[in-house]
């Protein structure tokens, strides 16, 4: 595990953006893995200017997202569809029909979360997975308990998420109490991994994954097993954390 440490939520955006812009130019054809959240939305909005300056092409490039509320439509304002729309996908030249996130509001989940592990697999599996943490170490919405193996299924949100997202909605009634989410086995056969995190909320997170005990109580821990995967964090991130 890699760990790159900088000064601030500034400085983690533009560097995490710098890194995947120089991954896509080299490989134009690049399968991404992407994430929701408060952490990528500054990566997002460099990743939108690099576009408008640069002209840095997506349109080879192809996104899967971690997760997506179930029970939520795509147009609805709090599903991570909308999310991804608003912050990077409207904003780039990507092909929507590329730009992958599962579908919230269908009736056979089950099926729904098969569709997306066969069309990962199709695409021969993603390239550069980008990861934010939860404070109780979730990747995707892979709760405390999940197995290492899992795929992409139906979950059940900790009331610990729950409260943590109810900032985005009209309060805590409204989170939804299921998601569909790739499982920690999907995350772990991406070829290449980049998590991030910033901010003193993310300090207890960071000690307990950087201490390196492995437990699917802690299910980022799982990440220690990879063989490519940088931890970019800020200063208050790693506050008080031996490097
Ligand atoms: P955050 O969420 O970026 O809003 O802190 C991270 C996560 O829950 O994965």
């Amino acid at each position: 595990m890699k760990i790159v440490k900088v000064k601030d939520y500034e400085e983690l955006s533009q560097k995490a953006a710098a890194y995947f812009i120089q991954k896509i130019k080299q490989t134009p054809t690049l399968t991404l893995g992407l994430a929701t959240g408060s952490t990528p939305e500054g990566m997002y909005r460099y990743l939108v200017k690099d576009h408008e300056k640069n002209k840095t092409s997506y349109r080879k490039v192809k996104t899967f997202n971690l997760d997506e509320y179930y029970g939520l439509n795509g147009t609805d304002k709090n599903s991570y569809r909308y999310f991804m729309n608003q912050h990077l996908l409207h904003h780039i030249d990507i092909e929507l029909t590329n730009a992958h996130v599962p579908y919230g509001d269908v009736q056979k989940s089950d099926v729904e979360c098969a569709t997306y592990e066969q069309l990962i697999k199709q695409h021969g599996g993603i390239d550069l997975q980008l990861l934010g943490i939860g404070a109780n170490g979730h990747i995707g919405f892979n709760e405390p308990g999940s197995s290492f193996e899992s795929r992409t299924r139906v979950v059940k949100l900790t009331e610990k998420t729950r409260q943590d997202n109810a900032r985005f909605f009209n309060g805590i009634d409204e989170v939804p109490t299921h998601a569909l989410t790739m499982g920690l086995g999907t995350i772990m056969e991406s070829k290449e991994i980049v998590l991030i995190a910033s901010g003193a909320g993310k300090k207890d997170t960071m000690r307990i994954l950087l201490s390196g005990k492995i437990s699917p109580d802690f299910p980022a821990s799982v990440l220690h097993g990879h063989p490519n995967i940088t931890v970019m964090a800020d200063e208050e991130a790693l506050a008080g954390i031996q490097i």
